[in-house]
């Protein structure tokens, strides 16, 4: 099925294969990338599943990144599915310019949004434009009270180090979130995604599948890596109990 947003005008291929379907995913971040070189890091990953693209404005974490120019020079230059991380204030805003770029998700954090109920508004308008709706979850904040609004969202985006760098150790106990989440996906019979985010390496990334991540976003371990092309299939295996 060909992507159904207004400007990709030519056939894909990988962007419409949706998740769920083939976990476990490796999202390579390219805030880990060489950007003097972007296609060909892009290249570099095409064992990947999709393309994790974080967006930092500086003000909800004290690091600046890119925004949406870069991000559809991403969708330019790769057919993967593009998994939009919004580390920025409010996210609302910001959206429809987001879902114009390209992004196959959009992610939010529920700390950038007012309450529970905006939340799952932003969730709707971001499915409104026909783009996959996500939030994202600090380490300090508890995961409990967004369980009976799981259905509102495609996607969770757990994260596993402080937002705002790459290169950070992975904190194990973030797994708990995950397998609170994986439970209650599973007895309401959902299709949300887990996916984890922070340190993810071939030293974490089978503790995390084992937890009930389907997803699994790498920047230092793989584009830093001599091979990224065997790394990324090495994290997929790793996270497959192969
Ligand atoms: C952190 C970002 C992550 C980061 C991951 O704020 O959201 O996506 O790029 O980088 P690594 O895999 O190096 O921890
Ligand atoms: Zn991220």
């Amino acid at each position: 099925m060909p992507c159904s947003l207004p400007h990709c005008a030519a056939p894909l291929t990988n962007r419409d294969r949706l998740v769920g379907m083939s976990a476990p995913i490796i999202s390579p971040s390219i805030l880990a990338a060489d950007f003097s070189r972007l296609g060909e890091e892009l290249t570099a990953i095409d064992t990947a599943d999709w393309v994790h693209v974080d967006i930092m404005d500086g003000h909800f974490v004290p690091n600046l990144s890119f925004g949406p120019d870069i991000t559809a020079t991403v969708h330019r230059l790769t057919d993967k599915p593009l998994d939009v991380h919004l580390m920025i204030e409010e996210p609302e805003k910001w959206v429809e310019t987001y879902a114009k770029a390209g992004a196959h998700t959009i992610i939010f954090h529920v700390e950038a949004v007012a309450d529970e109920q905006a939340a799952v508004d932003l969730a709707q308008s971001i499915r409104g434009l026909g783009v996959r709706a996500a939030f994202s979850i600090k380490p300090g904040t508890a995961i409990e009270p967004w369980l009976d609004k799981l259905q509102y969202f495609d996607e969770v985006l757990v994260m596993s180090v402080e937002p705002g760098f790459g290169g950070q150790k992975f904190m194990p106990e973030m797994l708990e979130k995950v397998r609170l989440l994986r439970r209650s996906i599973d007895e309401q019979k959902l299709n949300t995604v887990i996916e984890i985010d922070g340190g993810i390496s071939p030293e974490t990334i089978e503790a995390a599948a084992a937890a009930g991540c389907d997803a699994f976003v790498a920047g230092s371990a793989v584009f830093k890596a001599e091979d990224p092309t065997s790394t990324v299939e090495r994290l997929r295996n790793l996270a497959a109990g192969v």
